[in-house]
């Protein structure tokens, strides 16, 4: 999950984390799985303290980088989301510790995939005495693995942010993401897609180019309404997009 900052520069939302590495070892789902489960514990115990405190306060706003990076930094067209997504079903795909839909207000259902959502959980619980997936319906596996029960359910949005490149079959995932989605849910996505030398131990190359990657999104059936800005001093070429399903 957390990248170095010579490769990666932007991390689990914008918190950064030191050290190149001199020859960096090739992505395998399993060495990825490994790579985010140590950060991502190391984050929990050292970096998490400001994002505890805003699930202890129930912060609904979301944190500035997301704010900056899916909503203009423009807390109307915020409101105009939330209203959207209003006792609608939200689902987090590769959410890491503290998803992004734990902060959702109460009335919108909240879902979440990621394979490593037990041990977030558990290592929350142990460390800061709180469980972001209190009121999150959890699905700890591969995203690559369809959910038949979510198969046209997902009204409100979709949010995958900085996972497509961490997980072994993208395009599986984006699909299925697809499918979940109903007529006018939102897509908020934002991945690396070109990886300098292809990537690391836990993150690789996700496509030839930004465009084809692009294209894919959009032949899937989703509308995009603006793109996420450009991060600065990336190594990485990236992609994201506010889009909403057709
Ligand atoms: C860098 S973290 C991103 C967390 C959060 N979305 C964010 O923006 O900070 C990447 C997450 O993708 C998850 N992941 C890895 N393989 C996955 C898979 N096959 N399906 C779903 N999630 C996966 C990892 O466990 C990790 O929690």
């Amino acid at each position: 999950m957390i990248g170095s900052v010579a490769r990666r520069g932007l991390s689990f939302l914008g918190l950064r984390r030191g050290g190149a590495r001199a020859t960096a070892p090739q992505w395998s789902h399993r060495s990825a799985q490994q790579y985010e489960a140590a950060h991502v514990l190391a984050w929990i115990g050292s970096d998490a303290g400001e994002h505890v405190e805003r699930l202890r306060r129930k912060v609904a706003t979301p944190h500035p980088l997301l704010l900056a990076q899916f909503f203009q930094n423009d807390h109307d067209v915020w409101r105009e989301f939330a209203e959207h997504i209003r006792g609608k079903t939200v689902l987090d795909v590769g959410c890491g510790p503290i998803p992004f839909v734990s902060f959702l207000p109460s009335e919108a259902l909240a879902i979440a995939i990621d394979p490593l959502i037990n041990t977030y959980d558990a290592e929350m619980r142990r460390v800061h005495g709180i469980s972001p997936f209190a009121n999150v319906r959890p699905y700890a596996q591969p995203a690559e693995v369809f959910i038949p029960e979510l198969e046209g359910r997902v009204d409100g949005a979709i949010f995958c942010r900085n996972a497509l490149d961490h997980l072994e079959f993208p395009a599986i995932v984006l699909s299925n993401l697809a499918g979940y989605a109903a007529p006018g849910c939102r897509l908020l996505l934002w991945t690396d897609v070109v990886h300098d030398k292809g990537g690391d131990a836990g993150h690789h190359s996700i496509a030839n180019d930004v465009a084809s990657f692009a294209r894919l999104v959009r032949n899937l059936g989703f509308d995009v309404e603006r793109l996420t800005p450009a991060a600065p001093n990336r190594s990485a070429l990236e992609w994201g997009c506010v889009a909403v399903k057709r």
